[in-house]
C-alpha cells in the first residue's frame, strides 16, 4: 500500500460522486452559501471529462473499504497546471495528507509538461495558505468583489 492509500481514479470511479459533492460544498469567493442545484452532476461530469481527455487527474486517499479521506483534482493546459480542488477529511488533517496530494498533482503536472501550477485560494483560508507556503507557493493577484443586490 502506498503512503496514505493514494490512488489515481479512473473516470468510471464511483468515488467521483462523493468528490463532486464535497467540491460543491466548498465555500465560494464571497462566502458559504447553499449548493446550487445541479452542481454535483455538473462537477462530476467535468471531472470525468477531464480524466477521459487526460487534461485532468484525480488522486484520492482511500481508507479501508473505499472510504474517501482526501482528494486532489488538478487540470493542465499547455504549460499551466491548476489545482481545482484539494480536501482532506477533518479527522485526518495535519498528518501530511494534503501536502502529499498536492505534491502528487505537481508530479503529474510536470510529467504533462507543465512549467507552473496555480490554485485559487480564499484570502481567509489561512490553513490552505500555510500548506501552500510550506510547499513554496507564492501569492499572486487577489480577486475582489461583492454581491450586487
Ligand atoms: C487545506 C487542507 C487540504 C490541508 O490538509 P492537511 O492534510 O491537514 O495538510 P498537511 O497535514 O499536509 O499540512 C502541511 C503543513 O501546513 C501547515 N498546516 C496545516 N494545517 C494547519 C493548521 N490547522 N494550523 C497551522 N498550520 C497548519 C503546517 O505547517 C503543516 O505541516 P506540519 O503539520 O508538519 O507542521 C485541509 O485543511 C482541508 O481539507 N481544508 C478544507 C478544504 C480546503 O480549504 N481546501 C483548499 C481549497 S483551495
Amino acid at each position: 500500500m502506498n503512503l496514505f492509500g493514494l490512488k489515481q481514479l479512473a473516470d468510471s470511479s464511483p468515488l467521483l460522486n462523493e468528490i463532486a459533492a464535497v467540491y460543491c460544498q466548498m465555500p465560494t469567493d464571497w462566502g458559504a452559501r447553499d449548493v446550487p442545484s445541479g452542481c454535483v452532476e455538473r462537477v462530476r461530469r467535468s471531472i470525468r471529462r477531464s480524466i477521459r481527455a487526460e487534461t485532468g487527474v484525480v488522486y484520492a486517499c482511500i481508507a479501508g473499504d473505499d472510504v474517501l479521506t482526501g482528494f486532489v483534482w488538478a487540470v493542465c493546459s499547455r504549460s499551466r497546471a491548476h489545482v481545482k480542488g484539494l480536501w482532506v477529511r477533518a479527522d485526518k488533517r495535519r498528518s501530511g495528507m494534503g501536502s502529499h496530494l498536492l505534491q502528487a498533482a505537481e508530479k503529474w503536472a510536470r510529467a504533462k509538461g507543465a512549467t507552473d501550477i496555480t490554485a485559487h485560494v480564499h484570502y481567509l483560508n489561512a490553513v490552505m495558505l500555510l500548506v501552500a507556503f510550506k510547499l513554496d507557493y507564492v501569492p499572486g493577484f487577489v480577486d475582489i468583489g461583492k454581491p450586487l443586490d
